[in-house]
């Protein structure tokens, strides 16, 4: 597949090498054109760079790393996303005392309003950068989750077969709406990082085998009001 990076910050950075690991052609961009290089330069193969309008001419699939800036800023022609999976992991900055704000509207759709035409899927947003350093190599059995939301079924597909080829568990959380506990889910886990001042760590998501009969009595009539039809209240 070829994926287009637009920022080489951190985060594009280490994806970008990671799925060109994998094979996938990956074209680093950067306003600075000297830090594309560089980073493309750590590859070994399968890289390119230039700058951000550049890649995101490029990918079938786009990583967009600019936080809270509008594409309309960073690119000559935005409207290149048209049609395009454009992925984000965009997480708020860590408050000193960690009261993180209620996520009302999340990044991912703020960012799809500002390119409408585009396929904007959430993905990365719990996972550490320092975490894709083990990418392709050593994650079989830890279970690390990569929490997927967007619109479009087949783009969160797309995202999921990405996810899984660099050895994380994809978790399709469905409609992009689900950023909202996505991104909160990142201030959980970045508050449990900052207190342990360690990045290694994140969360696994596991399926339990179901045990029947109940041991415990089982889920009864609860008196409290149901969220759903199928889930629990609690
Ligand atoms: N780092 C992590 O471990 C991690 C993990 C999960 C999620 N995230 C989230 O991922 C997002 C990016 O984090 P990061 O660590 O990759 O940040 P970063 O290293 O600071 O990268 C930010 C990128 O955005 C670009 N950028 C910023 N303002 C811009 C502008 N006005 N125009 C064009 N480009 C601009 C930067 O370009 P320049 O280099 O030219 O400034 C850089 O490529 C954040 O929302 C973060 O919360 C990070």
């Amino acid at each position: 597949m070829k994926i287009g990076i637009v920022g080489t910050g951190n985060m594009g950075r280490v994806l970008g090498l990671a799925l060109a690991e994998r094979g996938h052609q990956v074209f680093f961009g950067a306003r600075n054109i000297e830090k594309a290089r560089q980073a493309a330069q750590i590859g070994t193969s399968n890289t390119f760079f230039g700058d951000n309008q550049q890649a995101a001419e490029f990918g079938d699939v786009i990583y967009y790393n600019p936080r809270d800036v509008c594409p309309a800023d960073v690119l000559s022609n935005p409207d290149v996303l048209n049609g395009k999976v454009v992925v984000e992991s965009h997480n708020g900055t860590v408050p000193s005392d960690f009261s993180f704000a209620p996520v009302v509207e999340s990044r991912a759709e703020t960012l799809q309003s500002q390119i409408p035409e585009a396929q904007v899927v959430t993905a990365f947003n719990t996972i550490t950068q320092e975490i894709f350093e083990h990418a392709n190599r050593s994650l079989d059995g830890l279970n690390i989750a990569c929490f997927i939301a967007g619109d479009q079924p087949e783009a969160r597909e797309t995202v999921a077969q990405l996810v899984a080829s660099l050895g994380f568990t994809p978790v399709d959380c469905g409609e992009l709406r689900q950023a909202r506990l996505i991104e909160s889910a990142a201030d959980l886990v970045r508050m449990l990082l900052y207190k342990q001042k360690s990045p290694w760590a994140s969360f696994s998501f596991t399926k339990i085998p179901p045990l029947q009969p109940s041991r415990l009595g089982g889920r009864q009539a609860s008196s409290l009001t149901r969220a759903t039809t199928t889930g629990s209240s609690q």
